[in-house]
């Protein structure tokens, strides 16, 4: 049983040591005599004090390990609860639970509780914050953090007894040996400190019955909006009465002839490919260079290849990989690309092409928004060189290098 401290003229004796030493076997003769509530204090660590104390382990890495567990499952469980349980949502097939995609969180929560328990179980376990000690009363204890070495009886301890204990100080060759005075409840907090504590914890509910009351209650008013741009202004609907126009209409008509930036184009055989009347020109309007043609070749097995292969065939990869479908039964209602260096397609005119390319033909898609004019022509005047290769005879070849064939 302990000790009542306030039946008993002061609450421990404080032995005070000028070295480690010292200290150090006061401790163990301290120990030795079985006593449990005991401090040592000292300016800096002493090596071996724990030691001499006879301090066990801690067990806060225990606390610890306990928490982070608890940390883990919390996550384990939350987020199968709520992809498995509450809210079942399945993406591209895959599981609803699985730990992998689970880890991050589960990592988290796991640092967090093992973090958080560390700090307040450690100051649990050292009985902090403490904002006034009974030691501070011995006004030789301010040494403690100088240069002098402490050992402290407190008088709860269930083996105390005034005389034994100042007898056993006394054979550990102190320095001096002081009673801890008893200043009773004079050192409880003042009343002042006890108010404001009252008010603050009262005035912590304020921002719940804010909430509260926003969850409660609807309102026509906007949300307070802190930078307000221009998220206010007074502005009209389409079919809206505004007193600005004669015609009162919020929607203004298209002004006759109007043309949007960079749509003006009157030379209707570059930019369609087509004459003033709409028939479709015959050869392309551009100048031919080795230099078109190359863009020509590049822009074809950007934009064509996939389709119609490296040479126009029609055997691009998207071609082969339908096939493939097809073969198993897949790609249904598949029309395949045209292989484009045959007469029928080398019969056509330069415009037309062009205009296959520009709007699409058929299942062909158009490509007129994506290929710039220019490139259009570069990739007609291409699909004629690939024409001529595709029916090339010997008389083709120079002379000079038909060895090398
Ligand atoms: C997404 C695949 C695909 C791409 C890419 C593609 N084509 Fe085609 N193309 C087709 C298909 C499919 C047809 C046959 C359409 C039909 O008969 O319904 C075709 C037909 C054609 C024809 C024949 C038109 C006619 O009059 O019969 C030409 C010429 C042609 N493509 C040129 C091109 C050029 C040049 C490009 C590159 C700018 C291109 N294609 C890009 C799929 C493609």
């Amino acid at each position: 049983m302990d000790n009542n401290q306030n039946d008993l003229p002061h609450l421990g004796l404080l032995a005070e040591y000028e070295t480690p030493e010292a200290l150090l076997s006061a401790s163990e003769k301290v120990r030795d005599g079985g006593y449990k509530r005991w401090d040592t204090h000292t300016p800096f660590p002493v090596h071996g004090i724990d030691e001499a104390m006879g301090i066990k382990p801690t067990i806060l890495p225990w606390i610890v390990l306990g928490a982070g567990a608890t940390g883990t499952c919390t996550a384990l469980l939350l987020q199968w609860w709520s992809n498995a349980v509450a809210y079942p949502f399945l993406i591209s097939g895959k599981p609803l639970f699985s730990w992998i995609p689970a880890f991050p969180i589960t990592f988290e929560l796991t640092v967090l509780f093992a973090g958080v328990t560390t700090l307040f179980a450690m100051l649990g376990l050292n009985r902090l914050p403490q904002l006034h000690h009974p030691l501070f009363e011995v006004k030789r204890f301010a040494r403690a953090t100088q240069d002098r070495f402490f050992l402290a009886i407190d008088s709860a301890d269930p083996l105390f007894n005034d005389s034994s204990a100042r007898a056993l100080l006394e054979g550990t060759g102190a320095s001096a040996i002081e009673e801890v005075p008893n200043m009773g409840a004079s050192k409880t907090p003042p009343m002042w400190l006890l108010q404001i504590a009252v008010v603050l914890a009262f005035a912590s509910f304020v921002p719940l019955g804010v909430i509260y009351s926003a969850w409660e209650n609807t309102t026509d008013k906007p949300a307070w909006h802190f930078v307000w741009d221009m998220d206010f202004q007074e502005s009209y609907r389409t079919g809206e009465k505004v007193p600005l126009f004669a015609d009162g209409m919020a929607m203004r008509p298209e002004i006759p002839g109007t043309v949007a930036t960079g749509e003006l184009h009157q030379n209707t055989e570059y930019y369609a490919g087509k004459t003033a009347d709409g028939s479709l020109i015959g050869t392309a309007p551009v100048a031919v260079d080795a230099a078109l043609l190359a863009r020509g070749q590049q822009r074809f097995a950007i934009y064509c290849t996939p389709c119609h292969g490296d040479s126009g065939y029609g055997d691009g990869i998207v071609q082969r990989r339908a096939q493939k479908l097809i073969s198993i039964g897949g790609a249904n209602g598949w029309v395949s690309p045209t292989n484009i260096t045959t007469d029928a397609i080398g019969g056509q005119t330069d415009g037309q092409i062009f205009n296959s390319i520009t709007e699409g033909v058929r299942t062909m898609p158009a490509y007129g928004s994506q290929i710039p004019v220019g490139d259009r022509w570069a990739i007609v005047l291409y699909v004629r060189a690939l024409q001529r290769a595709a029916n090339a005879t010997i008389d083709d070849v120079p002379a000079a290098n038909r060895g090398g064939l």
